[in-house]
C-alpha cells in the first residue's frame, strides 16, 4: 500500500518546528548531507523532499547558484517558500515523472530522508539521474536498514516492507508510514539506475546535539540511525569518443 500523500500535510507546521533545531535533523542528517555535498559554490541544486525548506535554505546560504525544492505536500511547499525566499519550490511527487525539469538541469540533487516513503526506487532514481548533468551527484539519506529492522523486530531483514510508526512531533503523536529495505536493495537500486556509489556514510551526531537531546545523542553515537549515500552519474564521454 502506498503511504498517503498527505501524511506530512497534516503535521507540516509541527514538523517544521521539530526539525528546525532537533537532534535528528539539525545535528545529524543535515550536517551529513552538507558534508557529502561538498563545495556548493555555483551549483544548480534540486532538493527532493524539501519539506519545510530547512536544508534548501542552508544550500542557498552555502553558495549554490540556484536551489529548487520539490515535495509532495502542498503545506510543506508553502512553508519552504516562506523559509527560503531564494529558492524555487514546486509540489511534485517523486514517484511520478518530473516533467517540469529538463534533462541535465541540475549539478546536485539532495534527497534527505524521503526515499524511504517510496515503495519502488526504480522510476524515481531514474528521474533523478535524468535531471542531473553527466558527472552530477545525488546525495541522499534514509533510515538505516539495520535500525528499522532491529527497532521493529521484523523477522526477515531481507524483505522490503511497509512499516508504520508513531512519532512525537512538537508534543503530538503522529502516525507515519514508510518502507524498510535491506542495504543491498538500496545499493542495487542506485546501481540499476546508473549511479556509481562514491561514498557511504553512517554519520555521527554533531557535538552540539548532546545538549539538545542527551539520550538521543548517546543512541546516535553508538547505533546506526540514518544512512547516507553520495552517488554519481556517469561523466559525458570525451568528444570524438563515439566515433572510434
Ligand atoms: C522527513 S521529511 C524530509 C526532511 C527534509 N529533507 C528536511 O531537510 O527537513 C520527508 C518529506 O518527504 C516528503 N515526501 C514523502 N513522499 C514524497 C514523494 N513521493 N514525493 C515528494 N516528496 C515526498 C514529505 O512530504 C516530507 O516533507
Amino acid at each position: 500500500m502506498t503511504p498517503p500523500t498527505d501524511q506530512y500535510d497534516e503535521m507540516a507546521a509541527e514538523y517544521a518546528e521539530h526539525s528546525a533545531a532537533g537532534l535528528a535533523n539539525a545535528h545529524y542528517d543535515r550536517p551529513a548531507i552538507l558534508a557529502l555535498a561538498g563545495d556548493l559554490t555555483g551549483l544548480r541544486v534540486l532538493d527532493a523532499g524539501c519539506a519545510a525548506g530547512h536544508l534548501a535554505r542552508l544550500l542557498a546560504e552555502c553558495g549554490a547558484a540556484s536551489v529548487t525544492g520539490i515535495d509532495i505536500s502542498a503545506a510543506m511547499v508553502a512553508l519552504a517558500r516562506e523559509r527560503c525566499p531564494a529558492g524555487t519550490f514546486h509540489r511534485a511527487d517523486l514517484a511520478a515523472p518530473l516533467d517540469l525539469f529538463e534533462d541535465g538541469a541540475f549539478d546536485l540533487v539532495t534527497a534527505s530522508l524521503v526515499l524511504h516513503y517510496l515503495a519502488d526506487w526504480g522510476p524515481p532514481l531514474a528521474e533523478l539521474r535524468r535531471v542531473l548533468r553527466p558527472g552530477g551527484a545525488l546525495v541522499m539519506s534514509v533510515h538505516h536498514p539495520g535500525e528499522d529492522w532491529r527497532w521493529f523486530g521484523r523477522p526477515d531483514y531481507f524483505r522490503t516492507e511497509q512499516l508504520e510508526d508513531t512519532w512525537t512531533v512538537a508534543g503530538k503523536p503522529r502516525t507515519v508510514r514508510f518502507y524498510r529495505r535491506p542495504l543491498s536493495a538500496c545499493f542495487n537500486a542506485l546501481r540499476d539506475a546508473g549511479f556509481t556509489v562514491d561514498r557511504l556514510l553512517e554519520p555521527q551526531p554533531q557535538p552540539a546535539g548532546r545538549e539538545v537531546d542527551p539520550e538521543g545523542y548517546a543512541s546516535m553515537s553508538t547505533a546506526p540511525h540514518f544512512l547516507h549515500f553520495r552517488a554519481l552519474t556517469p561523466k559525458a564521454p570525451p568528444s570524438g569518443a563515439a566515433a572510434r
